[in-house]
């Protein structure tokens, strides 16, 4: 894929042609990543960052656990107007349309108490991408502040919604972040489609940044 790829397009159409539930990631129940945000012990008004959030359902369960400072990213304006309209209502939530890897907008971002990301940052193949991407995370997360990646596994598949993908380890993770942040628990999770049963392997990590 070219460095001048029209990323955003490719999402817009994605979001666009599909319904939710039909997206090769989509999840009834985002239970994974909600069991590993309650370990954090966030207080309700913790400033919670969702990197390429798309359209999940897990800003919908966060509401419903009362999260009330929620800011939901994606370069994909689509899948901010489909997530917007299968929530109950947008109170305690704020939208950012805007680009991880050529950041403009998200340099306003507050500080933030957690970076949640499932399954963007493996899509960032180039260096240049994750350079921009790493340096964004830790301009943006709290000392004391958490950071949970859910990406393809090293072992897990090569592609995703037709694009090339970087497999992850807890070790490519570790390098990345650096060693102000600490890895608190890791593990591999077999992820199902709820209708068409498609497997993909993922890795679930969370880390806190060093006070
Ligand atoms: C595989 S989907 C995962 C969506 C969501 N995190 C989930 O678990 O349901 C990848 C998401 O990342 C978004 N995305 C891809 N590249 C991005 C970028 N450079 N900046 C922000 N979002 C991006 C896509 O639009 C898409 O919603």
């Amino acid at each position: 894929m070219s460095e001048n790829y029209d990323f955003k397009t490719h999402w817009d159409i994605a979001y666009l042609k599909n319904s939710i539930e039909d997206l090769g990631w989509y999840e009834d129940d985002p239970v994974v990543s909600l069991d590993l945000i309650n370990k954090c012990n966030l207080s309700r008004n913790s400033m919670i960052f969702h990197a390429g959030a798309g359209a999940t359902k897990l800003i919908q369960k966060l509401k419903d656990d009362e999260y009330s400072n929620i800011c939901v990213n994606d370069i994909s304006k689509s899948a901010i107007d489909k997530l917007k309209s299968s929530i109950n209502n947008i109170d305690g939530l704020s939208f950012v349309v805007d680009d991880l890897t050529n950041p403009k907008d998200l340099l306003n971002l507050e500080m933030v108490d957690l970076w949640h990301d499932r399954a963007v940052l493996h899509f960032f193949v180039q260096q240049s991408q994750q350079d921009a991407y790493f340096n964004l995370l830790k301009r943006k997360v709290k000392d004391g502040g958490y950071v949970i990646f859910s990406e393809f596994a090293i072992d897990g598949a090569k592609k995703c919604c037709g694009l090339d993908i970087l497999n992850y380890s807890d070790e490519m993770f570790q390098e990345r972040l650096g060693d102000d942040f600490e890895l608190l628990e890791s593990f591999k999770h077999l992820y199902k489609h709820p209708s068409n049963g498609n497997t993909r392997k993922y890795i679930y990590s969370l880390f806190k940044r060093k006070q």
